[in-house]
């Protein structure tokens, strides 16, 4: 069963495919039956989780597709090689959690900076290759990056050429990545595009963020961390929707060009908990004031103009994307319960244990 259209990118190479966002892309994409193949590069850091590649791995026509590589997208040896068989990196690798930045901001440089650069020497190494006629077409890479990099807007939407205000190492690093994949557009004509993408969430979406974590506290009756007075507000957008923008900005979108993936689901925290706890049919009482992030963004909201005139839409509505989350946590405790045991506790203590100590109740 093959798609009649041939794909654009046929052979991609996906790096940090094991996590949250990047697993969905996978899935979906060979999904499609179109012949594509994919070559997955992971460090399989804590995040990176290869039961997420399961339904994948488990059906023949889609694993003969799949090759899973193990390693660092900031090793030179290990990129260079796999860019050369591929059309195009969709760079999904990163360390991803605000939190972990501000505990321990390095690795986030390694990998959101230094892991960037080394992709971008790759890709233009391919280049060189292909002006002296040693391959067809150079790699487009798209870097997948963050509403998080404009920082913190107060009213309004940030459109993609507003000044970039990052507030935390994670959205600096992630600034600085999205960066140096422009300079390779100007300096050495790179076909290289960027998108970004608004609060993800959904099935597989490690349980140290905002809502697995308080879907599974809630599960097992502990209590739920709420920052501050919890009136923060996100823009959620459901994975498949992320995921499928992205393909979308990777085949449509025109080089040298950011694209913001919004969702139009603006929520507070509180309003996002009091949701779940009703699908959950848990009380209110489990939800703690804690002492809050520092340096925490107040607001997300971006513009989604440029991204809807390339041609997509969204089309998961939240209720019913939380829903399906809420049901997928429900039923599959196995993934999230091993993620939840060894190095978990020490994260857990560390990150909560001062705050919960010193918690209050949330009031309504
Ligand atoms: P995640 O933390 O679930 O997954 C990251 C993956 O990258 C993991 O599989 C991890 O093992 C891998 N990885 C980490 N360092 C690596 C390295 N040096 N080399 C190779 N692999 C490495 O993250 P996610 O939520 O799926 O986010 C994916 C991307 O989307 C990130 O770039 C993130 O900045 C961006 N993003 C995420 C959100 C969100 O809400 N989750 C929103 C906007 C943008
Ligand atoms: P998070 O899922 O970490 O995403 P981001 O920081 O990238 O937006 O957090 C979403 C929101 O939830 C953010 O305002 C911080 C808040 N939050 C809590 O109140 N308690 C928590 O334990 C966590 C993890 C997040």
């Amino acid at each position: 069963m093959s798609d009649p259209v041939s794909p654009r990118f046929p052979r991609l190479l996906v790096t940090g495919g094991a996590g949250f966002i990047g697993s969905c892309f996978v899935r979906d994409r060979l999904a499609r039956r179109d012949g594509s193949t994919i070559v997955v590069l992971d460090k399989m850091t804590y995040a990176g989780n290869r039961a997420n590649l399961a339904a994948v791995e488990s059906d023949p026509e889609q694993a003969a597709r799949l090759r899973f590589v193990q390693g660092d997208i900031a090793d030179a040896g290990t990129v260079a090689p796999l860019l050369a068989e591929v059309d195009a990196v969709v760079n999904f690798a990163a360390e991803s959690h605000v939190d972990r930045s501000i505990l321990d901001p390095e690795a986030f440089l390694r990998t959101d900076v230094m892991g960037v650069h080394v992709l971008l020497e790759a890709c233009r190494a391919e280049r060189a290759r292909t002006e002296k006629g040693e391959r067809a077409r150079a790699p487009r890479l798209l870097q997948v990056s963050t509403d998080e990099v404009y920082g913190s807007i107060e009213t309004g939407e940030n459109r993609e050429d507003d000044r970039l205000e990052p507030r935390s190492p994670y959205s600096a690093a992630k600034a600085a990545g999205e960066l140096l994949v422009n300079s390779y557009f100007v300096t050495y004509g790179l076909d290289a595009v960027v998108t970004r993408g608004s609060n993800t969430y959904g099935p597989f979406h490690h349980p140290e963020k905002l809502i697995p974590l308080f879907i599974t506290n809630a599960i097992d009756d502990l209590e739920l961390p709420l920052y501050g007075d919890g009136l923060q507000r996100r823009d959620w957008l459901y994975v498949s929707d992320h995921a499928g923008a992205i393909g979308h900005v990777l085949d449509h979108g025109h080089g040298g060009e950011v694209y913001n993936v919004p969702a139009a689901n603006e929520r507070t925290n509180r309003q996002v908990v009091a949701e779940l706890l009703n699908r959950l049919d848990k009380p209110w009482s489990l939800v703690r004031r804690v002492a809050d992030r520092p340096g925490h963004d107040r607001r997300y909201a971006m513009d989604g103009s440029k991204l809807a005139a390339l041609g997509w839409t969204n089309k998961v509505p939240f209720e019913q994307g939380l829903a399906t989350t809420v049901e997928w946590y429900q039923k599959n405790q196995d993934w999230w319960r091993s993620i939840k045991s060894g190095d978990w506790d020490a994260y857990y203590n560390r990150q909560y244990g001062a705050r919960l100590a010193g918690s209050q109740e949330a009031g309504r």
